[in-house]
């Protein structure tokens, strides 16, 4: 059975080998640089290190979030037409907050599928402090960076996720 399912495998690797060997060249496009990649690739994952510098509390962020986020997910981050921000199932890493906020916030309306406008890196900051603020999990005045905001810790967190954020819990800087 084992050996039968070996076989198996290397039959699928060569008949993939030999498509791609035979898939025709269209001599369209080119390489992105890496400059390019980087202006697409947004994303932050738990452990934060991709966060770039900038900052913001929560403080500074109830202006923009009435402004601009208020009339999709309320004024308290609760209760309007979409997905509540002050919930019991907050996403299991600060950073992912911010980095969806980053890569995808405000939507338009009506089109919701689009993205208004770009924030810049401080708005971003100060609204993830904002949210992280009222589920009660920092200070209204807490400094939110790129060293602070990896160590919000969200309760509900699976602990067994825990050691994604070791590398900067770690940290002594
Ligand atoms: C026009 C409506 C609209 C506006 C304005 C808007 N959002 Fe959203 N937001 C959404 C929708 C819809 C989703 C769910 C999107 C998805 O899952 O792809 C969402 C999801 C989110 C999430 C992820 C929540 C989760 O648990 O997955 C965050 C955080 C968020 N919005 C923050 C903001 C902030 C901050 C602003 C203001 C800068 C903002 N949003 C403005 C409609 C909006």
């Amino acid at each position: 059975m084992r050996e039968q399912s070996f076989a198996m495998l290397a039959i699928a690797l060569l008949a993939a080998m030999v498509l791609q060997a035979q898939s025709p060249t269209y001599h369209l496009g080119r390489t992105p640089t890496p400059d390019e990649i980087k202006a697409v690739d947004t994303y932050v994952g738990p452990s934060g290190k991709e966060l770039p510098p900038g900052s913001g509390t929560a403080k500074q962020g109830v202006a923009v979030f009435a402004q601009k986020c208020a009339h999709c997910h309320g004024v308290e981050g609760k209760g309007e037409k979409y997905l509540e921000l002050v919930t019991r199932e907050l996403h299991p890493f600060p950073t992912t907050i911010w980095s969806m906020i980053n890569s995808s916030m405000p939507r338009s309306f009506p089109d919701i599928g689009v993205r208004k406008e770009q924030l810049n890196t401080d708005q971003v900051y100060a609204l993830t402090a904002f949210i992280l603020f009222k589920n009660g999990l920092i200070r209204e005045d807490e400094v939110m960076d790129a060293k602070t905001l990896p160590r919000v810790r969200i309760p509900t967190r699976d602990p067994s996720l825990d050691r994604l954020v070791q590398p900067i819990e770690g940290r002594t800087d």
